[in-house]
C-alpha cells in the first residue's frame, strides 16, 4: 500500500491553509470531537462555533451532560436547528455514561451503536478523535472524489458503493496519515472545491483533477 497520487499536496495545502477550529486542536477531547460532528451536520461552521463554545463550557464530559433532563440540551440547542439531534446527543451522554464508562468508545462498531451516531459521525470520531484509518465521506469529500477522480461535477445523490470503495483505496497507509487526509480532504471540499464556484486556480490537485482536465463538463447542478 503506498500513499494515493494526491496525499502529498492535499496535505501540504491543509498544513498551510486549514482554518483553527476548536475541535481540531490537539488537546480536543472525543466527546468534544462527537459533539462538533453532530453540530456540523446539518449547520455551518460560523454558527456552531459559538454553540460548540457554549455547550463545551456547560457539559465538558459526557457525564455532565447525561445527568441533565434532556429538555436543556433542546434549550441549550437554541438556533442551530433540526433540534432532534439535541435529543439524539442528550442520549448519546446517557448511553456513553452509563455503558462505557463515561469514556467515548474508540472502536467504530461501538460508536456507531451510539444513538444518532451513524457511518460518516462514527468513521469522523474515530478517526479524529482516536487517530484510526477510516474512509470518511461527508458532502464536501464525495464532491472533491467525484471531480478529482471520477471526473464528474457532482456526487450521486444518495452515496454508492462505489463511493465507499473508492474513498477505502484512497486511504494512506498509516493511520495517523490517513486521519489527518481525511480532514484535509473535507477542508479542501469547504474551502477551494466548493460546490458552485470551485477556485481550481487555488487548488493543490487541479493538474491531477479528472474533471478539470475533461474541461470541466457541466451537470445538472448540485444534488
Ligand atoms: N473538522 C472536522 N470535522 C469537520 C466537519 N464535519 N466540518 C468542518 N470541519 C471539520
Amino acid at each position: 500500500m503506498s500513499d494515493n497520487p494526491y496525499s502529498t499536496a492535499v496535505l501540504a495545502w491543509y498544513e498551510a491553509n486549514a482554518r483553527d477550529l476548536p475541535w481540531r486542536a490537539p488537546d480536543a477531547t472525543p466527546w468534544s470531537i462527537l459533539v462538533s460532528e453532530i453540530m456540523l451536520q446539518q449547520t455551518p461552521v460560523v454558527r456552531v462555533l459559538p454553540a460548540w463554545q457554549a455547550w463545551m463550557e456547560r457539559w465538558p464530559t459526557p457525564a455532565d451532560l447525561a445527568e441533565e433532563p434532556s429538555g436543556e440540551a433542546v434549550r441549550m440547542w437554541n438556533r442551530l436547528g433540526y433540534p432532534r439531534r439535541a435529543l439524539r446527543l442528550h442520549a448519546c451522554a446517557v448511553a456513553i455514561t452509563e455503558q462505557h464508562g463515561g469514556q467515548v468508545p474508540d472502536s467504530h462498531e461501538t460508536l456507531l451503536s451510539l444513538p444518532g451516531v451513524g457511518a460518516y459521525t462514527a468513521a469522523a470520531v474515530a478517526s479524529f478523535a482516536f487517530g484510526q484509518r477510516h474512509a470518511i465521506l461527508d458532502t464536501n469529500v464525495r464532491r472533491v472524489l467525484a471531480r478529482a477522480e471520477t471526473g464528474i461535477q457532482y456526487p450521486p445523490k444518495t452515496q454508492t458503493k462505489a463511493e465507499t470503495a473508492l474513498a477505502e483505496s484512497l486511504l494512506p497507509p498509516v493511520p495517523s496519515v490517513a486521519a489527518r487526509w481525511g480532514v484535509a480532504v473535507m477542508e479542501l471540499g469547504a474551502l477551494v472545491c466548493t460546490a458552485r464556484t470551485p477556485a481550481c486556480a487555488d487548488c493543490p490537485i487541479a493538474h491531477q483533477c479528472a474533471w478539470r482536465l475533461a474541461g470541466k463538463p457541466a451537470h445538472d447542478g448540485p444534488p
